[in-house]
């Protein structure tokens, strides 16, 4: 599997090309901070923006910074995807699609999420070396995702293929040399939706207890989803929870190997995990930039002036790493408090399933660290980052140990 995203918006960032800056990017953030905090690049017709206090604004102010490509240009149909709607349209979605992720659903996943930990570290613990991501981060997200919408155990393997391959065209724009990507994207989108028709019309016969069934009956001032809507938002979580937790537990464990007091300090003090938890979030953040802002009017930022319709770049990795924000930035603080990191972004978009996110990754490395000991990256081998710049993250994270 290639776990390499490859897209018009990933046209290459200056700064960020080599393995070595990608697998680091903290210095090349931290010169931008410094230097040009806000700035227009050609190459990719866009603003990045650096700053904490910046990327907080860009993310808040929705009706200068949109969701929504197509704001500008009235008369395009409607967005049928939460993650590209404004409010107010974006806040009734939103509060329909709320009920089916409220926190007593997802504390209720924790014994399920625990046992699908356990059987995957079962399957390496013996063994003294694993690869992370294909042994464990990859696959743990998608069996409780797909167990969530209630998806029979036979269909998860599709369901791997299709999040892989959504996450891999996600960020694609219809340019020439996106053109292939964009059609294997129609495709996947097309079996997906085409999958997802059939459950949906067997749960309006057969309702059960499961999130489609949820969020076919959810309704907000007697308004329900209609069938686009159900399916964009079944496709979206697929796209926006599977890789970024994988990503978060592959990371966490990067961080763990890298500096081997955190695992120590972690096994002595297991209460101390949920905020080890969120500093992997602020200190590897799994999302690098949120790309998908439009300024909907002419705005000053960072002393610069963003043009109505321009597109805005907000580097939450280089957010969670503000000097002005967070003391000693560049060390992973276990009990680091306040940490009002921007990893799941903020506003109104703020990540629907981070309570699931969180919960999956404090149990995944709980459990990691609890099984394995002495975890250290296996000798020889050299990490390969993604080559995406929305995601931070290696392609396979390989790891050896001791039970
Ligand atoms: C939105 C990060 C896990 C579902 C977002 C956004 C970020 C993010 C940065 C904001 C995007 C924007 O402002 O345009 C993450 C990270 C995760 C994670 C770092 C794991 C560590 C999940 C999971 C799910 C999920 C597990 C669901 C099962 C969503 C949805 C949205 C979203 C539906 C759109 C919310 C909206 O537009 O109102 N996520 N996410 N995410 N995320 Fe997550």
């Amino acid at each position: 599997m290639e776990r390499q995203v490859r897209s018009g918006i990933m046209t290459p960032v200056r700064g960020l090309m080599t393995r070595e800056e990608r697998l680091n990017p903290f210095p090349f953030f931290r010169h931008m901070r410094e230097t040009s905090p806000v700035r227009y690049d050609h190459d990719r017709d866009s603003w990045d923006v650096f700053r904490y206090e910046d990327v907080y604004r860009v993310l808040s102010d929705h009706e200068t910074f949109s969701s929504n490509r197509d704001a500008l240009h009235p008369g395009k149909a409607e967005s049928a995807s939460l993650i590209d709607m404004d409010p107010p349209q974006h806040t009734k979605y939103r509060n329909i699609v709320s009920r089916a992720f409220t926190p007593k659903r997802v504390a209720d996943l924790a014994p399920r999420i625990e046992q699908i930990t356990a059987e995957l570290l079962d399957k390496i613990a013996g063994k003294g070396e694993a690869q992370l991501i294909k042994d464990v981060a990859g696959p743990l997200p998608v069996i409780v995702i797909a167990e969530i919408l209630g998806i029979p155990a036979k269909d998860r393997h599709l369901f791997k293929e299709w999040s892989d391959k959504l996450v891999e065209s996600a960020a694609v724009q219809n340019t020439e040399a996106d053109q292939a990507l964009m059609m294997e994207k129609n495709r996947v989108s097309q079996e997906l939706y085409a999958y997802f028709t059939e459950q949906l019309a067997a749960r309006r016969a057969n309702p059960g207890d499961d999130l489609l069934s949820v969020l076919l009956a959810a309704e907000v001032e007697g308004e329900r989803l209609n069938e686009q809507q159900l399916l964009s938002f079944c496709l979206l979580l697929l796209v926006a929870g599977n890789e970024t937790t994988t990503n978060l537990i592959t990371n966490a464990i990067r961080a763990f190997a890298e500096q081997p007091e955190l695992q120590t300090r972690l096994r002595e003090n297991p209460g101390l995990m949920p905020g080890a938890v969120e500093e992997a979030l602020r200190y590897y953040s799994p999302v690098a930039s949120i790309p998908s802002r439009f300024a909907t009017k002419e705005a000053e930022l960072g002393g610069q002036l963003i043009k109505k319709g321009d597109q805005v770049v907000a580097w939450v990795g280089s957010a969670n790493r503000d000097e002005a924000k967070f003391p000693h930035p560049d060390q992973f603080i276990v009990d680091r408090k306040p940490n009002n990191h921007l990893a799941f972004g903020w506003g109104p978009h703020f990540c629907l399933g981070a309570p699931l996110a969180r919960l999956e990754g404090q149990i995944a490395l709980q459990a990691i660290l609890k099984r394995l000991a002495n975890i250290r990256l296996q000798a020889g081998s050299e990490l390969q980052p993604v080559t995406s710049t929305v995601v931070f993250a290696v392609q396979e994270l390989p790891i050896a140990f001791e039970t």
